[in-house]
């Protein structure tokens, strides 16, 4: 898993993997952050966690960076990249390393309000259903095949804080049931489309 902040999405996924729900286990945690929440929880789990520095960019990692990032999660032996507010676009050749093994959830429902801060590109735009969104990563933001979602309702006295964690808890359901999913080989890509049929 690869996050840059407080790590409630890899909570969530690793307690479903303790608990059996997710027939997974969290290889190896990698942030860009050095004292992210995302590696102090790892580490709390005792589940291999290391900062990796991103390199000289702001938005994405540079090629060093990125050679240092494919090697760890190849050392770790790693089936599913599993991206949980990590800040950084990844580039072609993070890509194809990983081809449709990579996956991240996004805090609205895609293909509306891509990009940062979407509670509040949802709010300001006043629609009454949000969400989250899991999709396979590929070269744009936010705009790969769309495996999951979940709706969230906008309430009238919705501030960004109150919506943020309303989307916040959907998404530790939907992103551990996604994950499962995965893990079980139910899901399937077809061109922009994906199908879920059990194995
Ligand atoms: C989530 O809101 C997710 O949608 C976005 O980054 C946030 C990560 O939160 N991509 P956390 O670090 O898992 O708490």
């Amino acid at each position: 898993m690869l996050g840059s902040g407080k790590g409630s999405n890899f909570v969530a996924i690793a307690g479903a993997c303790a608990a059996g729900t997710v027939a997974a286990e969290v290889a190896l945690v990698v942030s860009d952050v050095a004292e992210a929440g995302i590696l102090a929880r790892a580490r709390e789990r005792s589940i291999p966690a290391r900062f990796l520095p991103p390199g000289k960019f702001r938005t994405k990692l540079d090629e060093e960076a990125e050679r240092n990032y494919i090697a760890a999660l190849r050392a770790a032996d790693v089936d599913l990249v599993v991206l949980a507010g990590f800040m950084r676009v990844l580039k072609d050749s993070f890509l194809q390393a990983f081809a449709g093994r990579i996956v991240n959830i996004h805090p609205s429902l895609l293909p509306s309000f891509p990009g940062l801060a979407a509670w509040e590109q949802a709010l300001a735009h006043g629609v009454r259903v949000t969400g989250c969104t899991v999709h396979f990563v590929d070269v744009g933001v936010d705009s790969g095949p769309i495996i999951g979602q979940q709706t969230v309702l906008v309430l009238d006295d919705d501030t960004t804080e109150t919506l943020h964690q309303r989307i916040h808890a959907a998404e530790h359901a939907l992103y551990p049931r996604c994950v499962a999913a995965l893990a079980r080989g139910e899901v399937t890509i077809r061109g922009r489309r994906v199908v879920w049929r059990a194995a």
